[in-house]
């Protein structure tokens, strides 16, 4: 299997047209359509923006402004009241929807459940009154550290129904970073349980949670225990209390609280180029209308489709595609509990096969994975209700989009390769699948209303086929709106970084990108000091000050090594302290070290011992020489600004 190479990205040249007949039912029917948007939303973009929050979402008062552009801050929809719960579940209770599934749900034991509109908005009603009654009130912060379960997604919509922004914590990170996220937060209730059922083992979320609260997250007054796995736990009496037992005496009505349009919604925390993740701001109006415009164009979502997108609620795209978006837009989302294991490398394919999906969602790390698994586990299943397949998280390489194209999607399903952020809400760069031919690996062009551009250094747009720095140069109603409690860090990260002659402000992704003869946009990858591990994102000094919170490590140095099925893989260069010598059993304890303080996601694949890190004269670390090394790649550029240079002599040898 070849890696995920710039080179192999670069020479892949095959196009693939919309099937005639996905293009006539699609929502966007033809190129010319989507040209047609695109320029409209160019032209007038409030005008655009306008239009669909009228058509597509309901409102308890309409806006006074649409955009109130104060760079790098932004409104929309300004004065505008809404409440994303009531658009996800009450205005479907007055139309047929109200009998129609709205979450789907299989656990990886193989139990299952089907909640539909109707029982989802009165399970959410029961949670938000329970919230309510354990004292949290509109503007309080509520951690969410769930696994899998339909609760994750109702513990967010009462969380948004009454007002509360919610703060999702992906289930695979430790304790240490659980706190470090409830204290940033200011989180006064958290809602977790008893534990998950990932690979055939239970992750102890609940017992995570005590020693998070045990090591300190002093706001926290409450937590709401649901019982999934059944295991023994300890239950703190008068702080723990189990969902089941307050949901028997809670109401299935509860009013969505009207809130303005730019109340926050939720914080979500990311990795930057820092040791300390960013807390993430979306808002209300905006982002439930660019979360649902963008589910139903990209992914042409469609009454009778039964839509799977295989993430975590943790992460951004559980949030905007598995529970706002495709509830908003009143279709039929599923939930899956399990991944790919040893005892059933099938159990994707068994899902596509039991519930008939027919768009399938999931990112390139599972993809070559499940090709490494082999065909068979995949051709053994009916999966001909398949009729749309989508990729995100990371630039898939043309042989594993070839492979999901032919093998999943037998031959007939548009791929829509969608390029997006935690800060960006929602799609940014995608095709649209009844519109645009698509080429493997690149994301295409920018969703109506998306001012993409490639710039260089200075700021300036860089012409026909040059690399650059990806940047948006427009607000978008999905956008982040700052860096929860630092709206300084929000500034210098996205906006200040490239300041074109002009003054503007464009914001920077943070993502290096090209764009071809036809105008497609390839997304090359991180330009900064993050990687992305198996589509994770991981700030790189996040990994080091890990590391060196261990006693035995002086100082660490952590990079990206190309990796077949991961994309990235970590690679951490160590020098130890005093007279402590390298051997395999401190090595793993270093990797378990790393897990304790962030989660497994960040253990490193390799740990490379050094007497010393190559700096230069001002004494930063050159991480472009150690990227080399690590990759086993010849030392390529200068090295003149490198302070001994027989730092590098001994790396190579493997000191
Ligand atoms: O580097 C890009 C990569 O994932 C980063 C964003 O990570 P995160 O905020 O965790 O969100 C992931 C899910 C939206 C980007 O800066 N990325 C995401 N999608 C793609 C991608 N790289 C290439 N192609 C994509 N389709």
């Amino acid at each position: 299997m070849s890696q995920p190479t710039i080179e192999s990205i670069l020479q892949e040249k095959r196009l693939f047209p919309p099937p005639t007949e996905f293009a006539q039912k699609a929502h966007i029917k033809s190129i010319e359509e989507y040209k047609q948007l695109y320029e409209k939303a160019k032209t007038d973009p409030e005008g655009f923006w306008a239009e669909l929050a009228e058509t597509e979402l309901d409102w308890f008062q309409k806006w006074d402004k649409v955009l109130d552009w104060q760079p790098p801050f932004v409104k929309w929809f300004v004065n505008g009241k809404i409440n994303i719960s009531y658009n996800c579940l009450d205005r479907h209770l007055t139309t047929w929807r109200r009998n129609k599934a709205a979450l789907i749900w299989e656990g990886e034991p193989g139990d299952s459940r089907t909640l539909t509109y109707a029982q989802l908005h009165r399970e959410v009603c029961q949670m938000a009154n329970v919230f309510k009654q354990l004292g949290v009130k509109k503007g309080d912060r509520v951690g969410i550290y769930m696994p899998m379960i339909p609760e994750a997604a109702i513990a967010m919509l009462a969380c948004a129904r009454i007002g509360a922004p919610h703060t999702v914590v992906f289930g695979g990170f430790s304790a240490e970073a659980l706190k470090d996220r409830l204290v940033d937060a200011e989180a006064k209730l958290v809602v977790t349980a008893d534990g998950g059922w990932r690979k055939d083992a239970i992750v102890p979320l609940k017992e995570q949670v005590d020693k998070a609260l045990a090591a300190g997250a002093p706001t926290v007054e409450n937590v709401l225990v649901v019982k999934r796995t059944a295991q023994q736990i300890q239950m703190e009496p008068g702080r723990d209390h189990w969902w089941h037992d307050l949901q028997k005496g809670a109401s299935g009505e509860c009013p969505a609280e009207p809130m303005d349009s730019e109340d926050m919604l939720f914080i979500l925390y990311t990795s930057g180029t820092t040791g300390k993740p960013k807390g993430v701001v979306h808002t209300t109006g905006g982002y439930n209308l660019y979360t649902h415009v963008t589910n139903k164009w990209a992914f042409d979502l469609q009454d009778t489709d039964v839509y799977w997108c295989t993430a975590d609620v943790g992460w951004i795209t559980g949030h905007s595609y598995i529970v706002y978006g495709p509830l908003s837009n009143g279709a039929t989302s599923l939930m899956y509990e399990g991944a790919p294991r040893a005892s059933n490398p099938g159990c994707l394919w068994d899902v596509v096969e039991k519930y008939g999906v027919t768009i399938f969602y999931t990112a390139p790390t599972a993809i070559r994975a499940l090709m490494k698994m082999g065909e068979h586990h995949p051709n053994s299943r009916n999966l001909t209700s398949l009729r749309l397949l989508g990729t995100v998280g990371e630039p898939i390489n043309p042989e594993a989009w070839i492979w999901y194209n032919r093998v999943i999607g037998g031959d007939r399903c548009p791929i829509v390769d969608t390029w997006w952020q935690t800060e960006t809400g929602g799609f940014m760069i995608t095709p649209l699948p009844g519109a645009t031919s698509t080429k493997p690996g690149s994301a295409t062009f920018p969703f109506p209303g998306i001012i993409a551009d490639i710039v260089n250094q200075e700021g300036e747009s860089v012409d026909g086929n040059n690399g650059g720095y990806l940047v948006v140069k427009h607000p978008w109603p999905g956008m982040m709106r700052t860096v929860y409690g630092d709206d300084d860090r929000f500034r210098r990260t996205y906006w200040e970084y490239l300041r074109p002659k002009s003054g503007e402000y464009i914001y920077f992704a943070g993502d290096g990108a090209h764009r071809d003869e036809d105008g497609y946009f390839w997304v090359m990858g991180r330009v900064d000091d993050v990687i992305n591990v198996a589509g994770h994102r991981l700030g790189t000094m996040e990994v080091e000050s890990a590391l060196v919170s261990h006693p035995a490590v002086a100082e660490a140095a952590v990079v990206g090594k190309p990796d077949e099925v991961k994309g990235e893989d970590i690679v951490a260069f160590v020098t130890l302290e005093g007279e402590r010598e390298p051997d395999e059993v401190l090595e793993k304890e270093l990797k378990q070290h790393v897990v304790q303080e962030i989660g497994a996601i960040a253990r490193p694949g390799e740990i490379r011992f050094t007497e010393d890190l190559p700096k230069t004269r001002s004494g930063k670390i050159m991480r472009r020489l150690l990227r080399s090394l690590a990759a086993g790649q010849e030392i390529a550029g200068d090295t003149s600004t490198l302070q001994d240079r027989s730092v590098l002599d001994k790396l190579r040898g493997g000191a």
